[in-house]
């Protein structure tokens, strides 16, 4: 079977045939890690543009080093440095980009469905780097990637979603994904940042993190964005640490070998104790590294699949 379409907008649509398609193509695209020279021909004479119209460190790198190794030619264009400051649209400067013969536009902007737009109005196939609270689909895939090379299966695993439910992309592609493939996920965190209809999507709800966490064995961590706070929507950073930071004593209770996750950047000290972090539970370095062997088989699904089975040279 092949990744339906030509564009990569989110995991709501995808069937679990399809993620697990993405997770096989990237376990063959992680062994190109392992070797002296990092990079082989798939992508060659393909031009990939990251299109940024918010910050980025891991999605933008991880994008630039995967289309690298599948030697395709890759520019980066971050809102600040781009006519975008003069006040051109999306659109307009996509389509600047498409008449230069590129092939794949990667795009991360703060509007919810900036992806599906430009999908709509492209030839080229268009990935969605994370589009506002909507998804971001290649860092629920690197997460369940990681989960599956350390945990090996999915069904009836219990993954628990600490934090701000409401605004996170991450959260809504990882319900999407990792209730597809069979896992019984669970959300925690102030009433005020989880959605009201937030059942509905399959999961369990939670605000009190000790019974939340009871029987996890898979713990993912959400960055608390500081501004949420004036906003009101929790009383101060103080409080949120108190009820709902992942600390070491909370580690302790768990169980011994419960995976600690988080997407990145983070607030050591307020959702996750610093020495959690850097516990031997944590597998966040790991996530940051499995990111790269995930977009560089999406991109290869995308853009360089001639025929089945033929993956690396
Ligand atoms: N996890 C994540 O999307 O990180 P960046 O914002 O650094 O890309």
């Amino acid at each position: 079977m092949a990744l339906k379409g030509k564009d990569f907008l989110g995991l709501y649509n995808v069937s679990a045939d399809e993620i697990n398609e993405i997770l096989t193509t990237a376990e063959a695209m992680k062994e190109v890690f392992t070797r002296t020279v990092k990079k082989i021909p798939t992508l060659r004479g393909k031009t990939i543009v990251n299109l940024f119209y918010e910050t980025s460190t891991r999605t933008r790198s991880s994008f630039d080093i995967a289309a690298k190794r599948l030697s395709a030619d890759v520019i980066s264009i971050a809102k600040d440095s781009s006519s975008v400051m003069k006040g051109e649209s999306l659109i307009d400067t996509a389509r600047t980009l498409e008449v230069m013969g590129v092939d794949v536009v990667v795009v991360r902007h703060s509007a919810p469905g900036a992806a599906e737009f430009l999908a709509r109005k492209l030839k080229a196939s268009v990935l969605n780097g994370g589009d506002g609270a909507h998804e971001h689909p290649t860092q629920a895939l690197l997460d369940m990637y990681t989960i599956k090379e350390r945990i090996g299966f999915f069904k009836g695993l219990k993954v628990v979603i600490v934090g701000d439910i409401m605004h996170s992309r991450v959260a809504r592609s990882n319900i999407w994904g990792l209730t597809k493939l069979g896992a019984e996920v669970s959300v925690v965190g102030p009433a005020t940042l989880i959605p009201r209809n937030i059942m509905d999507l399959g999961v369990k709800f939670y605000t009190d993190l000790d019974e939340a966490l009871a029987g996890a064995d898979v713990v993912m961590i959400l960055r608390i964005q500081k501004e949420r706070q004036a906003m009101g929507l929790f009383p101060s950073i103080r409080e949120y640490r108190k009820f709902y930071c992942i600390t070491e004593e909370r580690l302790e209770k768990l169980k011994k070998d419960v995976l600690i996750m988080h997407p990145g950047p983070m607030n050591r000290g307020i959702e996750i104790e610093s020495s959690v972090a850097d516990s031997v539970n944590s597998v966040i370095t790991e996530q940051v590294t499995n990111g790269v062997a995930i977009r560089m088989a999406l991109l290869y699904l995308l853009a360089g699949r001639k025929k089945e089975n033929e993956i690396i040279a």
